[in-house]
């Protein structure tokens, strides 16, 4: 399938699926726990503290491109609030019900963020909210590499995911490599400093990072999250 996303701060956007390209074999397993999860209809969709919390730091004169934006709750958000979104989603559930509540502003497109190559091109901000927690090691590297080819100079990285000081890091079953622990679905937990590490590697200017322990709680799931914003500098 071939989908074309058109705006005026991206080229177009050609998610061709091709075995050749290296896909996230994690979200393919948890992709129908995410469908199901979607049509329970059971989903938050007031923003997210994080989405509040960086709103007035995204450039709003360029497009922001979400990675696994799940029922759209910050896309629309951040649609809301006059900035052009494209919201990605490997979960064809949610898309397909996202796409039911219509904003100028913001396009959906099922696709694997982990497998993204040279489909965007100059992009002023990235989003992603409790997203590389929900992926392997590797894809997660492969998407901090994209992250940083896709945006334009001065270009911002908003990130947010689980840290090992989540209550739920230990919890299930032990997976193979460091932090990984399964439940109903794969969550990989991270220390903040690594990431940090592995956003100024890449040639980010760390503009926020912070390790949060309340803001993100929702009902009985007490998140521990690292919050960073990056600006490409070179
Ligand atoms: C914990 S949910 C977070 C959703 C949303 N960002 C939020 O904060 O409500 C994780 C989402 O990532 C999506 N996802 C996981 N791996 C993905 C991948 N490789 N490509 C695209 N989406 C992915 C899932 O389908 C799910 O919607």
């Amino acid at each position: 399938m071939t989908i074309i996303a058109k705006s005026d701060q991206t080229s177009a956007l050609d998610l061709e699926s091709e075995d050749s390209k290296p896909h996230s074999k994690i979200s393919i397993k948890d992709n129908s726990y995410w469908n199901n999860f979607y049509s329970s209809k059971n989903v938050p969709s007031i923003p997210s503290p994080f989405a509040t919390s960086i709103l007035s730091s995204i450039d709003k004169s360029k497009t922001l491109v979400e990675l696994g934006c799940g029922n759209g709750r910050d896309a629309f958000y951040f649609a809301r609030n006059h900035i052009r979104v494209i919201a990605l989603d490997l979960s064809k559930e949610a898309i397909h019900i996202n796409n039911s509540f219509q904003h100028d502003n913001v396009k959906f497109v099922q696709a694997d963020f982990t497998a993204l190559q040279q489909e965007f091109k100059n992009v002023g901000n990235v989003y992603s909210r409790f997203t590389l927690h929900s992926v392997d090691y590797e894809s997660y590297q492969r998407t901090l590499d994209w992250c940083f080819q896709s945006l334009q100079k001065n270009g911002l990285l908003f990130l947010e995911a689980r840290t090992v000081n989540d209550p739920l890091c230990g919890v299930g079953e032990k997976g193979e490599y460091k932090g990984e622990w399964i439940t109903t679905h794969y969550r990989r937990f991270m220390e903040i400093k690594d990431v940090m590490e592995d956003v100024q590697q890449r040639g980010f200017e760390l503009l926020h990072a912070s390790e949060n322990f309340t803001d993100s709680w929702y009902g009985d799931d007490h998140a521990v999250v690292y919050r960073i914003t990056a600006k490409k500098i070179e």
